[in-house]
């Protein structure tokens, strides 16, 4: 009987072939990593997928339809963001707006919009909420993907804001549990000044998703909701995030943690590194900076610096650099492309030097194989931060004279199987799951169709005014009832004290005139 259940789930499952929209327009290669990861299981389950991506893609499947925003990869590709001195938040924020912006005006994005219809929208949380936009006027589940995990901005608006008093912050962490009480106020303060911040961006958002999708709903025939209400009516968020790696949160039954759903069962190497990494029993350190920082922002005399400290190394070092070098030392073998996981999972690699970009810091967590990170920007140094104090990772800083702490960490981690061991224990917890993560992508968005956005498991903190959620309302109607108590007591007392006291008053002053 059960086993016939199963069959039949089986099918049900899997005999819809759905019409999936994804829009993740997010610029980078290791965004591009994770977009595929989303796209291949639906893709795998038969359903037909259109997909909006800045890369060019060719013969992935017959059933991927894809749009391509050239015009958002050339943008991106004409900011270096190596140059920029600034990447404080709020370019950061103008930064993905333009991106996101740019997408929502995307003319072949905008007519298959309006002229199709899907059973959901696939979209990648990128600090832009009026991209709610796209489920609201196609009038289907909303899947919201956030490719740095879960954190407050999502928790307000899938379920309530729980993890402040718990969970420090980016940049707030340093170890230690439960959080010190300063620890824990600055977390407060930091959400409080975000909270400010939201507010004052909100009549901008809000005017841009009215901008941006009012047209687009008119053509649609369709009314565009209200900001609010659209922006709150996520149906499943995909958080690429894992207990192993970050602190366990509370989540509403429609978050899921995929972290490492995007990591496939590695290829084969090519032959020349096989060798090469097998030839290596003394150990491989495995150098890459990915694809953001480009060799050229490498000074030479660092770069020189590097050479000579790699050389001076009882181990084979393998560097992604996208030029080749001259006077290569003999146990330092440059690429310009190289196939990562499969490196990493080679039983001699000892060591991997990393920016601490999420993918790689995922992908070696996977691996087993302990971090030297040298963070540049974004979430990287909260990533290398996190690993730090995890144990698994030394954390240097990015500079132009930075290669003597390089070599004092690979000293330091070298010289122990501590990280070594910590990242085994890891990465055995972290690839500890009842069923793969790529799994779960698929059967989440078909149950978001099915049962028409997942109400069912949705939280039901999105139907309470704050003060309510915090019992506010029921807190002062308890206290005023115990103050109204508490008043009647003492009034009672007073007024039988005053009686005892008048009477014996009267019948001293009666004595006295008797
Ligand atoms: C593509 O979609 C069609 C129709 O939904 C389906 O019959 C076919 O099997 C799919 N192709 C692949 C390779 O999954
Ligand atoms: C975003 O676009 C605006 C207008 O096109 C431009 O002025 C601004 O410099 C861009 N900002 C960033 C950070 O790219
Ligand atoms: C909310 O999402 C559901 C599907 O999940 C959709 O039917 C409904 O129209 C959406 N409502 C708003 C206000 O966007």
């Amino acid at each position: 009987m059960k086993a016939t259940l199963a069959a039949l789930m089986l099918c049900i499952s899997s005999g819809f072939a759905y019409k999936i929209l994804c829009i993740l327009p997010v610029p980078s290669k290791s965004h591009d990593h994770l977009s595929l990861g989303i796209v291949k299981p639906l893709l795998k389950a038969g359903h037909q997928v259109t997909w909006a991506t800045p890369y060019e893609k060719k013969n992935i499947h017959e059933n991927l339809t894809v749009i391509e925003l050239k015009e958002i990869r050339e943008f991106v590709e004409s900011v270096d963001i190596m140059s920029k001195t600034d990447l404080g938040f709020q370019y950061m924020r103008n930064f993905a707006r333009n991106i996101s912006i740019g997408t929502a005006q995307h003319p072949v994005l905008q007519r298959v919009l309006v002229e199709q219809q899907f059973d959901a929208v696939v979209s990648v949380w990128f600090m832009n909420e009026f991209e709610a936009g796209y489920a609201a006027i196609q009038q289907v589940p909303w899947i919201l993907v956030s490719s740095v995990g879960y954190h407050p901005h999502l928790e307000k608006q899938v379920d309530q804001v729980r993890s402040i008093a718990t969970v420090p912050l980016a940049f707030n962490d340093n170890g230690d549990r439960p959080m010190p009480t300063v620890r824990r106020f600055i977390n407060g303060l930091i959400y409080m000044i975000m909270n400010f911040d939201e507010w004052f961006d909100k009549p901008t958002l809000t005017s841009t998703y009215e901008s941006l999708f009012s047209p687009l709903a008119a053509r649609r025939g369709v009314p565009l909701p209200p900001f609010e209400d659209a922006y709150h009516n996520v149906s499943i968020l995909l958080a690429n995030s894992h207990e192993s790696i970050g602190y366990p949160m509370s989540l509403p039954p429609n978050v899921i943690n995929i972290a490492g759903y995007h990591i496939e069962e590695p290829a084969p190497l090519p032959k020349d590194l096989q060798d090469l990494l097998d030839g290596s029993p003394q150990g491989v350190i495995y150098f890459s900076m990915g694809s953001i920082l480009r060799s050229a922002a490498l000074k030479p005399h660092t770069r020189d610096a590097l050479l000579k400290l790699f050389a001076s190394l009882p181990y084979t070092v393998l560097w992604k650099f996208e030029e080749p070098l001259k006077d290569l030392p003999p146990n330092v073998h440059v690429r310009s492309w190289m196939p990562q996981l499969s490196i990493l999972v080679h039983k001699n690699i000892r060591l991997f030097i990393t920016h601490g970009g999420l993918l790689s810091t995922l992908e070696a967590v996977y691996a087993g194989v302990p971090l030297l990170a040298i963070p540049v920007f974004g979430d990287q140094p909260s990533n290398a931060e996190r690993a730090e104090l995890a144990g698994y990772a030394v954390k240097v800083d990015f500079k132009d004279d930075m290669v003597p702490d390089v070599e004092a960490a690979l000293k330091k981690m070298l010289s122990t199987d501590v990280y070594y061991n910590k990242v085994k224990q890891i990465s055995k917890t972290f690839r500890q799951r009842p069923v793969p993560p790529s799994d779960l992508v698929n059967f989440y968005i078909e149950l978001a169709i099915e049962t028409q956005g997942a109400y069912h498991i949705r939280s039901p903190a999105l139907e309470y005014k704050w003060y309510e959620l915090w019992m506010l309302d029921f807190v002062l109607i308890v206290l005023t009832i115990l103050v109204l108590f508490i008043t009647l007591v003492i009034l009672a007392v007073t007024g039988c004290l005053r009686r005892i006291l008048g009477k014996k008053q009267k019948r001293l002053a009666l004595k006295k005139r008797n």
